[in-house]
């Protein structure tokens, strides 16, 4: 278990709580206790100089100061790459740089997970929702993090609409990725069923269980959906019961192909061939393409006669210079598998259109595809 450690000004007492961070950040060494007088360039220079604060003064006035920070830092932009592999990792590693900095405003929640700052939300549900129940003593988190809990858990309350749902909605939980992106959703709402009868389907890597709920809608009378990740499976099997599709689609993990065979097996893998810096990034990269490899190597003998893989993927690790065309090809054959057809959407998210982000140039010619693969037998 780590910990910090800090002195209080006022009585000299050295105090300790346990560290918690779920982007993995180790707990800071050197702390010391700010409160509402501390400037924004004097936050800046102690994080940037690896020194956390924890924060005893007024909730509203800390996210300021983290806004502030975060200006301070945005200041200085990363240089434009030489390739658009370069550019990548330039902007991936500063906002590694940001998100460390950013990251040593730290706050304590108290045993019950209560924020006892001035003027501070009520963050126990939100907390209990992403943590799990309080452990006992206090925890130090980082402002930030404790900042994406209270918004996932808003947006688990509310939900995202999925059109291709009839509207239903989808309510993601903390840490789980979250189907903003309707255009792959609608991929697999449309395209076209291999079989006259669907009988089951797969959906690999479920998330929030989405894809799975579109292919009971479409009528697969028994749906298996499976994760790596114990939050997908648990909010998986929360949205299967709310659309009251819980009869229809059966949640099992963690790992990647239940046992059995399906007319329909639907992955939808991370788009990205790079290593995620923490559990947080499972649902977005993809280290080496582990997931994409281990759907391709096990698809064949994982199918019904006449049945098909759906394969939801994006061209952006191909437009970065993550993975060329031919490695995907090479690697469909070399799973004895062939391509049966292919359907490309464009993305309709906001930053596909956004020429003030660093990857533009690739976003904005970004093709959604579902890959339509069969055995070769
Ligand atoms: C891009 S998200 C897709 C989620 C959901 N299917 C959707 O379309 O919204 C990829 C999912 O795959 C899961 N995942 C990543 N690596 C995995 C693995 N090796 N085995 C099973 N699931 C994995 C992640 O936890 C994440 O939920």
């Amino acid at each position: 278990m780590s910990t910090i450690s800090w002195t209080e000004p006022r009585t000299a007492t050295v105090r300790h709580a346990r560290w918690h961070s779920e982007s993995a950040a180790p707990a800071p060494r050197r702390v010391v206790v700010a409160v509402d007088r501390m400037r924004a360039d004097t936050a800046h220079r102690l994080a940037c100089e690896g020194t956390a604060l924890l924060w005893q003064g007024d909730f509203p006035h800390a996210r300021r100061l983290l806004e502030a920070v975060g200006r301070r830092i945005d200041r200085k932009p990363p240089r434009p790459g030489d390739s658009p592999i370069d550019s990548f990792h330039l902007h991936r590693r500063a906002r590694g740089h940001r998100a460390r900095v950013l990251g040593r405003l730290v706050v304590l929640l108290a045993d019950d997970h209560a924020l006892t700052l001035r003027r501070a939300p009520d963050v126990r549900e939100a907390c209990a929702a992403a943590y799990g129940p309080p452990r006992g003593g206090p925890v130090a988190v980082s402002l930030r993090e404790l900042l994406g809990v209270i918004g996932a858990h808003e947006w688990r309350r509310k939900g995202v609409e999925v059109p291709a749902l009839g509207g239903a909605r989808v309510h993601p939980h903390y840490g789980v990725f979250s189907p903003v992106r309707g255009e792959y959703v609608d991929l697999v709402a449309t395209a076209p069923l291999p079989v006259p009868v669907p009988r089951t389907a797969f959906d690999l890597g479920t998330g929030t269980g989405v894809l799975a709920a579109v292919l009971a809608r479409r009528g697969f009378g028994r749906v298996t959906a499976t994760d790596i990740s114990p939050r997908a499976l648990a909010c998986a099997r929360d949205n299967a019961r709310r659309l009251g599709l819980a009869g229809r689609i059966e949640v099992t993990g963690p790992g990647l192909f239940p046992g059995g065979r399906a007319d329909v097996v639907v992955c939808n893998p991370p788009w990205l061939p790079v290593r995620p810096s923490s559990a947080l990034e499972q649902g977005v990269y993809d280290p080496g393409g582990t997931m994409l490899h281990a759907f391709l190597d096990g698809l064949a003998s994982r199918l019904t006669p006449g049945g098909e893989g759906w394969l939801v993927l994006s061209d952006l690790a191909e437009r970065l210079g993550l993975r060329s065309r031919g490695e995907l090809l090479s690697a469909i054959e070399g799973a004895g598998l062939r391509v049966r057809g292919r359907i490309d959407t464009r993305p309709r998210h906001p930053r596909a259109t956004d020429p003030g982000d660093p990857l533009h140039a690739a976003r904005s010619r970004e093709t959604t595809s579902l890959w339509r693969l069969a055995a070769r037998r």
